[in-house]
């Protein structure tokens, strides 16, 4: 089995984390391959919560190989007190691998990242903080600083001279800020290097070695399809590719060797942050999913927007990414419920839509068309296969394979590893 891209279906926390964990042990490579420590993944091995960020989550695994890919942007300070965190509990970290060409975070992205959202005022994006867009904005500008300049002081002054020049004038031209000194953001980041040397290595070509030796490459996606810049719902998106093709891109490993796409989708919907949402509820039903389903941010502890699971959206999902499987997660956070609505379709000013409306004018204006299914209401927590579900969760479970494009090969029951209903083999 070559590689095998895990990625989101809806806005992020759909449990990638927790699926990526569940495949550890049947891979020898988890890679990052986008975003950075806005992302927040937590899972549960044998009652021990977990809380990672920038780290693959197949950091857990023993015998794993974790590897930050070069589609990802890094805090070195995050990185590194992660690592400590995770040697603190027992677990070992020395197999990670950093690309040489992922970009870094610095004191000036984060601020900027801070007074931008500040300066947008109503119009915020409601960004986690952590100077994620800055920091792929100067990818993209070509004035970024690559974990490579690390290594060579002269060339790293340089850079990031040329990087604070602009940002200055505009921090305390327009924003009243202090201005950041090239010392600050050089020592900074130097300070880590000798720490940071060992593990830096070609990942491209560490990968494409270990996939022509017939090893297995799980392409972890953060954040998700739409939350993708390209893809999602833009502006109020995060600023790197979370879909399958993002996959590519940040590792260096080309489509033809990509097997499998699976993605993970919630049994309801979540969003964080600002952006347009068809299926959220502002009433006490809301309230409701978000305390059964604890939904709650694991970067930011922002309270997360909830909703009802909403079809338009994963077939979009199935159909950008290339889905082969859905992993259903969290299917037992609706227990209780006497009809769950579903969403098949929209109503876009009176007009009904079947697919993602083209423009985001008419996303903002999509009321849901909603489908009731059966609930149930009882503790499914404990079941392990499908015949263990009661028979409304089961037809639940196939009314949403058949109206979200792809099939559904496992399914969540509770947030620990063993809580989970594998209906075929995700790597076969
Ligand atoms: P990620 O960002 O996609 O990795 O997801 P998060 O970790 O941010 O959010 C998912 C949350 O749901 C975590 O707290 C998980 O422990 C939890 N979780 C994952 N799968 C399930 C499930 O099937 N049932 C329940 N009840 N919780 C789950
Ligand atoms: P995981 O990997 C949910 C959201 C932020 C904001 C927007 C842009 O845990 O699913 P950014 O800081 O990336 O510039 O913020 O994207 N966002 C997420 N929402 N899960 C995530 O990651 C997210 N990462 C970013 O809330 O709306
Ligand atoms: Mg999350």
């Amino acid at each position: 089995m070559p590689a095998i891209v895990l990625l989101g279906a809806q806005w992020g926390d759909e449990g990638k984390g927790k699926a990526t964990d569940l495949l550890g042990s049947s891979v020898d490579f988890v890679v990052k391959y986008n975003g950075g420590n806005n992302a927040g993944h937590t899972i549960v091995v044998d009652g021990e919560k977990y809380a990672l960020h920038l780290l693959p989550s197949g950091i857990l695994t023993p015998g794993v190989v974790p590897v930050i890919g070069n589609g990802v942007v890094i805090d070195l300070a995050v990185l590194f007190t992660e690592l400590d965190d995770l040697d603190a509990r027992g677990v070992d970290t020395s197999r990670l691998v950093v690309s040489s060409a992922a970009h870094l975070i610095g004191p000036h992205h984060r601020v900027i990242d801070k007074v931008t959202e500040r300066f947008l005022g109503n119009a915020k994006l409601g960004t986690t903080g952590r100077g994620i867009g800055p920091t792929y904005a100067d990818k993209m500008s070509r004035v970024g600083i690559r974990v490579q300049d690390l290594f060579d002081e002269k060339i790293l002054r340089a850079k990031v001279e040329i990087a604070l020049e602009q940002k200055n004038h505009l921090l305390v031209k327009v924003y009243n800020r202090r201005a950041i000194t090239v010392d600050e953001v050089a020592e900074e980041f130097l300070s880590y290097a000798d720490r940071l040397r060992p593990m830096v290595a070609d990942t491209p070509l560490l990968l494409g070695t270990a996939l022509d030796e017939g090893r297995t490459v799980l392409l972890e996606g953060g954040q998700a399809t739409l939350l993708d810049v390209d893809h999602g719902t833009y502006p109020f998106v995060t600023s790197s590719n979370p879909t399958a093709g993002g996959a590519c891109t940040g590792s260096g490993i080309p489509p033809t060797r990509v097997d499998k796409v699976v993605a993970v989708v919630k049994a309801y919907a979540t969003r964080v942050g600002s952006g347009p949402f068809p299926t959220e509820l502002l009433d006490a039903d809301g309230d409701r999913l978000r305390a059964d389903g604890a939904e709650f941010g694991t970067t930011t502890g922002r309270p997360r927007r909830c909703g009802w699971y909403d079809a338009v959206v994963a077939r979009y999902a199935a159909r950008v990414n290339g889905v082969t499987d859905f992993v259903l997660t969290k299917l037992d956070v609706l227990t209780g419920w006497e009809r769950i609505p579903v969403c098949v379709a929209y109503e876009v000013d009176g007009v009904r839509q079947d697919e993602m409306p083209m423009t985001q004018t008419d996303f903002h204006h999509a009321k849901p068309v909603y489908e009731l299914l059966d609930g149930w209401s009882e503790d499914i927590t404990g079941a392990r296969t499908l015949a263990d579900l009661p028979k409304a969760a089961q037809a639940y479970v196939q009314a949403l394979e058949e109206m979200s494009g792809a099939p559904i090969s496992a399914i969540g029951v509770g947030p620990g590893r063993d809580a989970t209903i594998e209906l075929r083999s995700l790597l076969a």
